[in-house]
């Protein structure tokens, strides 16, 4: 079971990046409890982050064939990435949605996911922890948890 994680824009910050919104833990950290906790499953994790729109889509596209299941945090691009979306619907592969905060006891233009509707489900607002739940869910998905 292979899984890929999509970090998008900002996210490169994390641990300095309003650390009252998003914790302290940095990408490196989430990204070594991620592969850790893949390889206690069996499964092989790979993280990647990219702040740019297409480079985004380019992983989503290249994961076809590649890996049984994205994890996604869109950032920003979570809220108007129409493409990112599509990506996400072409590829056809199991994605779980995950953000730090919770979008949705934020501000306004936060509450809506245009990316949601192409995933299985949405993890929001237990930081790090999050993504671990995220990598659970697509692990119980494919009936390997
Ligand atoms: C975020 C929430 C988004 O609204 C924001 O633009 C981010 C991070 C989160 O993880 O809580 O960059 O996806």
């Amino acid at each position: 079971m292979r899984i890929l994680v999509i970090h998008g824009p900002n996210l490169n910050l994390l641990g300095t990046r309003e650390p009252d919104v998003y914790g302290t833990a940095t990408l490196a950290e989430i990204d070594s409890l991620l592969r850790e906790r893949g390889r206690g499953t069996g499964a092989e994790v790979e993280c990647v982050q990219f702040n740019a729109e297409g480079a985004i889509i380019d992983a989503i596209h290249r994961a076809a064939g590649r890996y049984d299941a994205i994890v996604i945090n869109p950032g920003a691009y979570t809220h108007y990435s129409i493409a990112i979306r599509d990506a996400l619907a072409a590829v056809g592969l199991p994605v779980v949605e995950v953000h730090l905060s919770n979008i949705h006891a934020r501000e306004d233009f936060r509450r809506h996911s245009v990316i949601a509707p192409v995933c299985r489900g949405t993890i929001s607002g237990f930081g790090p922890v999050g993504y671990v739940l995220a990598l659970e869910a697509v692990l119980a998905l494919a009936g390997r948890a």
